[in-house]
């Protein structure tokens, strides 16, 4: 989008195709890439450093596009996010399986090809007795997304038959993390309880198993609720991609290395832990439960206000939308169905609607384009479905693997596979001699002679005059 505060651009003639670099008295053209929708302009530096000597300096790629990916569309201005070109409002009334199978072949099935595939899933869906054990090693209270993390990368040592140097192999591949992750996720959840594991059932649909391997009783015994199946079902939708995010590109770059696929998905479920990304929604609930009640919500919003301070909104703000996150809107309408469904109410909710309104009337939120994102809605409905707060991440871990192995598919199978190795501005010492350690100061500089470089070294990283 165009920076009003900054000058037009010359209109020399610059084919509109291009974009002009220049450096003192030397001029790049660059090619311009666009999207298949859209009006993004994509400037293509590849190989620019070699043929110039010049990198581009972006923390956070916040302006860089790192792939090609035809998998998930997000314009982040206008609050539209679609999988394979399906508005997600549309797709959301589908079901996971529909969704996972659209994300990995990138088309929608038929009904009987739908039924196969979720049949071929659940089929997958056990896991070997010895991956269970490795739960004995762990903490009682180990948190669920190590128990997670650590599964699935030693899935690899399960599926070493699988040869994924073959299309076909890598589908396989596929198939069998988004069968095994929710076995995984719901034996991270009863370990942590304390609860024996419950295997899944060749006579449960995907969803309707995950619900019964975390709330079935010691025997197996378990109440089907098609509210909660319903529910879990949408959620698993809801979180399914959201194209290169921080999980997804953690994927991506391990896997560019050529890493067992089970090994870069378990990089995406660490990455995804974090609380400004998919940990926000256990970061929402316990914020809801701190605040506790609508009077104490201007106190709350006067804390994040605070310059510097250390309280933030948690499920609010994205990278990429700066309208609405429109996950958020329909995750936001089915906790009134569910919890009306469920015959159960929560007074959080009503907190979350009232921090969410005067939030969105708040100048400092709106200056900021600040809006609702998916999580900060997600955790009240899983609340209600009684799963425990540490859960919540991992559950996004499973809806979001068919989006990683979709991602790392497409990547794979694209004809070149190239490394991903960001560069990097250097700021530390220039060179200097090694001391003998018996010649060093407290500061780690050499009583013999000055330090070059170091803290008090002349930095040139900010020298874009
Ligand atoms: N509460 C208060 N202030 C905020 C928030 C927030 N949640 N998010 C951003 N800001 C402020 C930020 O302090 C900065 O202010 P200033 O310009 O005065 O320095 C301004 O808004 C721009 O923020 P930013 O940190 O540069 O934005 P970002 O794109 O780097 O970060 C974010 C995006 C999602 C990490 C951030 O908004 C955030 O931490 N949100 C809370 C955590 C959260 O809900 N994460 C889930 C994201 S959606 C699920 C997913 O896809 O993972």
């Amino acid at each position: 989008m165009a920076d009003p505060k900054q000058p037009a651009p010359s209109q020399d003639n610059v084919n509109p195709g291009t974009a002009r670099l220049q450096i003192g008295n030397e001029v790049f053209d660059l090619p311009i890439r666009r999207d298949s929708i859209g009006d993004a302009r994509i400037v293509d530096i590849t190989g620019l450093f070699q043929r110039a000597g010049v990198m581009t300096y972006d923390v956070g790629y916040t302006s860089t596009a790192g792939t090609e990916s035809a998998i998930t569309y997000i314009d982040g201005d206008k609050g539209i996010l679609l999988y394979r070109g399906y508005p997600i409002e549309e797709i959301a009334n589908g079901s996971y399986m529909e969704t996972a199978y659209l994300l990995l072949k990138g088309e929608l099935p038929t009904s009987e090809q739908l039924k196969a595939f979720e049949a071929d899933i659940v089929s997958r869906m056990p896991v070997h007795e010895q991956l269970l054990s490795i739960l004995d090693r762990h903490k009682r209270d180990t948190h669920p997304m190590a128990l997670v993390s650590s599964m699935v990368t030693d899935l690899s040592g399960f599926h070493s038959d699988i040869d994924t140097s073959k299309p076909e192999g890598r589908y396989e591949v596929a198939l069998n993390l988004i069968a095994k992750i929710p076995t995984i996720v719901a034996a991270a959840q009863r370990y942590s309880q304390g609860k024996p594991v419950i295997r899944p059932s060749s006579q449960l649909g995907y969803s309707e198993n995950f619900l019964r391997m975390c709330f079935a009783d010691a025997s197996g015994h378990y109440v089907q609720n098609d509210v909660l199946t319903k529910a879990m079902d949408r959620v698993f939708i809801l979180h399914a991609d959201h194209e290169q995010n921080a999980s997804t590109s953690t994927v991506r770059l391990a896997g560019s290395t050529g890493t067992e696929p089970y090994a870069a998905l378990s990089a995406g479920v660490a990455a995804l832990w974090g609380p400004a990304h998919g940990g926000a929604n256990e970061a929402v609930l316990k914020m809801l439960k701190g605040i506790g009640t609508v009077d104490k919500i201007p106190e709350f919003i006067a804390a994040v206000k605070v310059k510097g301070g250390e309280t933030k909104l948690m499920g609010f703000g994205h990278r990429v939308y700066k309208n609405f996150d429109p996950r958020a809107n329909i995750i936001k309408a089915d906790c009134d169905s569910v919890l009306a469904g469920l015959g159960v109410s929560n007074p959080l909710l009503e907190v979350a609607k009232e921090l969410e309104r005067i939030a969105l009337s708040d100048p400092y939120f709106k200056d900021r384009k600040l809006y609702p994102n998916v999580d900060f809605y997600s955790g009240i409905i899983l609340s209600a479905m009684k799963f425990p707060v540490q859960m919540f991440t991992p559950l996004f871990a499973l809806a979001r693997t068919s989006g990683w192995i979709a991602q790392w598919q497409e990547m794979v199978n694209a004809p070149k596979l190239t490394i991903g190795r960001p560069r990097q501005n250097y700021t530390g010492p220039e060179q200097r001699p090694y001391p003998a350690i018996e010649t060093r100061g407290p500061n780690g500089d050499s009583a013999r002679g000055t330090l070059t470089g170091g803290v008090d070294a002349p930095k040139r990283a900010t020298d874009v005059a």
